[in-house]
């Protein structure tokens, strides 16, 4: 496949425009991106392709069949809504192309063990842009954790509490479908812990709800505790109906406990404390790391490297599926109240798919 990669992007809503004025320009600049077309079932959103991508008018589309028919292209950019990712997996596969979509890969594990499937059986690449955890104080909390630094991590306590209670205010579908704060929320949090811990889930509980002044269908508020397989423990609060949003988008909290070292982020502020005496840690601030680029832009670029022969990207489907095994246990715990072991969770899911997941991380 020769550079320039050429895509269509599927979705121009709120995150649709992210992705045509900011993260694909860098790469298109870069030379290592092209737009040939893009869809929306909106007309009226098609001035976003046009102006963060360039694209004529004639090439921004309301029907998928025919963008797909029309344009040959060498991957698919997903920014639709998580119930309709299936569908626009299926269309890029039959249209032999490889796959950059929007967190969560879907919106039931049903759906996604058949994603999964249908990627790996017909050898395509895809990658999920579960962006909250390459942020850079996401990375530089991951780094120090793993530089040994600090001793061996014990758990890890996180954070994410907005107030987005009024409907509508945290996009119109997020107060319509089930489980908002799970599948549209805490699986960027989920996808951080594995991450901070480097190892999958082995079981989770969690307990959700909805109170009384949330403009929800589903449950925004709930608390999580997830076993590790390597041993280390995560607790979770996340909750999109408070008073105030204390910790939200790009500013949550989390507490990595290690061995010889306390370390803390709180809204982009990270630091490490260490005392052996009472009540009075010694606290050190820790600088955030540097790098030209960070969340999608960095994804999306780490994508098309792995189209042009390079590594994939961290969040590539085999690691991901383990995400979302841990997200839909979450979500049977909440709806069971029972314990859910993460990995039978995942192996049932994918058998009844006649298929197997890629080894664990412990
Ligand atoms: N990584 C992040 O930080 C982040 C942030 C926000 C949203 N997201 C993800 O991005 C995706 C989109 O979220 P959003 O907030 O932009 O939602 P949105 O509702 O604002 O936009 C979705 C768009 O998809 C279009 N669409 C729906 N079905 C379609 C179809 N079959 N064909 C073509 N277009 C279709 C809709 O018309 C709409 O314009 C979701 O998966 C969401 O989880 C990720």
């Amino acid at each position: 496949m020769p550079k320039p990669y050429r895509f269509i992007q599927v979705g121009l809503g709120l995150m649709g425009h992210a992705w045509a004025h900011t993260i694909m320009p860098r790469l298109i600049q870069m030379g290592k991106a092209r737009p040939v077309a893009a869809v929306d079932l909106q007309p009226e959103s098609f001035w976003k392709a046009q102006q963060g991508l360039g694209l004529p008018a004639e090439k921004c589309y309301t029907d998928l069949e025919r963008a797909f028919a029309e344009n040959e292209a060498d991957f698919v950019i997903i920014v639709t809504t998580p119930a309709t990712h299936e569908l626009v997996v299926d269309i890029a596969l039959r249209y032999d192309m490889d796959i950059l979509s929007e967190k969560p890969i879907t919106d039931t594990m049903q759906s996604t063990c058949r994603v999964y499937q249908k990627v790996k059986a017909a050898g395509k690449k895809m990658a999920i842009t579960l962006s909250c955890r390459f942020d850079q104080d996401m990375q530089t909390l991951e780094r120090a954790i793993k530089s040994g630094k600090y001793g061996r991590l014990n758990y890890v306590v996180g954070r994410f509490t907005h107030n987005c209670r009024k409907f509508g205010s945290w996009g119109k579908f997020r107060h319509e479908i089930p489980d908002p704060l799970l599948i549209e929320g805490s699986v960027h949090h989920f996808d951080i812990l594995r991450a901070f811990t480097g190892s999958d889930a082995k079981t989770v509980y969690a307990l959700t709800w909805n109170p009384p002044w949330g403009e929800f269908a589903g449950d925004s508020t709930g608390m999580v505790i997830i076993d590790m397989l390597n041993g280390t423990r995560c607790m979770y609060e996340g909750a999109k109906a408070n008073a105030c949003t204390y910790n939200g988008w790009h500013n949550e909290y989390f507490r990595a406990e290690c061995e010889d070292g306390t370390l803390e982020l709180h809204r982009r502020w990270l630091r490490v404390m260490r005392d052996y005496g009472w009540n009075h840690p010694l606290t050190e601030d820790l600088p955030l790391e540097q790098q030209p680029v960070w969340t999608n832009e960095w994804i999306a670029e780490m994508f098309v490297d792995w189209l042009d022969g390079g590594p994939p990207p961290a969040c590539h489907l085999d690691d991901e599926i383990q995400c979302a095994a841990l997200l839909f246990a979450a979500v049977e715990s909440a709806h069971t109240g029972k314990v859910i072991e993460v990995q039978e969770f995942l192996r049932s899911h994918l058998n009844a798919v006649g298929t197997t997941p890629a080894p664990a991380t412990v």
